[in-house]
């Protein structure tokens, strides 16, 4: 079975030194570093473009996970690309054309994954899950770092595991399940317990003192082979 997969938010690390967080991520055994692209449109905050990607590409060989919360995805994708994005999320409440974008970002040669909010059910997803890598289960209203989670929102973990099992690609390869928001020491076990593959970790990584131990602990937490 695979280890639970750390994926620590640059959004929570000191701006002014992001070479240094990097090399914490590294430091700590992460192998993904999640970057959170907020245009200050689809959600009311701002924080950085393809530039900041292209900067920090060279200093890693971390897998880059682009969480894009803009309008437009479609309009911003290439310059991900050409940065260096090994994986690109896209909101569904930001774009029509969902399945053209996926398409788009695979032709590239990336991954694709497709986020929910916390008041967008599954079930606007369904048609996608044949064809997307991940599944970003926002546990927060996307926008800021250090939120607590919506309990109700880890339902969606569960619902999503059972319909991969359901739902096997011919090779038996499925989509990954990511968790966004609010996961700590305190909710991280629930949300793998449920079928979470991948866990986004802002401030619990970056403002633990032993971000090596949240990375082994998180692996170590059990995983139930169906949601219950
Ligand atoms: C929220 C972002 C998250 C955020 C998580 O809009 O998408 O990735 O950085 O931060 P924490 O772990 O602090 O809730
Ligand atoms: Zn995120």
């Amino acid at each position: 079975m695979q280890t639970t997969i750390v994926a620590p938010s640059l959004l929570a690390a000191d701006f002014s030194n992001t070479g240094a967080a990097l090399a914490a991520v590294a430091l700590a055994g992460a192998p993904w570093i999640h970057f959170d692209v907020m245009d200050g449109r689809f959600v009311p905050n701002l924080t950085f473009g393809a530039k900041m990607i292209a900067d920090l590409r060279p200093l890693s060989r971390g897998f880059f996970d682009v969480h894009l919360m803009t309008v437009e995805p479609e309009s911003l994708v290439d310059s991900f690309i050409d940065a260096g994005a090994d994986s690109i999320t896209f909101h569904i409440e930001a774009c029509v054309h969902a399945h053209r974008l996926v398409e788009r970002i695979h032709a590239a040669g990336r991954k694709a994954g497709i986020s929910l909010v916390p008041s967008t059910p599954v079930g606007a997803i369904r048609e996608l899950l044949p064809f997307v890598d991940m599944v970003l289960v926002m546990t927060v209203n996307p926008g800021f770092g250090g939120q607590k989670l919506i309990p109700s929102a880890m339902r969606k973990v569960a619902e999503l595991r059972d319909l991969r099992e359901s739902e096997r690609r011919p090779d038996g390869t499925g989509f990954d399940i990511a968790v966004d928001g609010g996961i700590n020491r305190e909710t991280a076990a629930e949300v793998v317990r449920l079928g979470a593959d991948v866990l986004v970790m802002g401030s619990a990584f970056f403002q633990s003192d032993d971000p090596g131990g949240m990375v082994q602990w998180v692996s170590s937490l059990p995983r139930s082979s169906r949601a219950s």
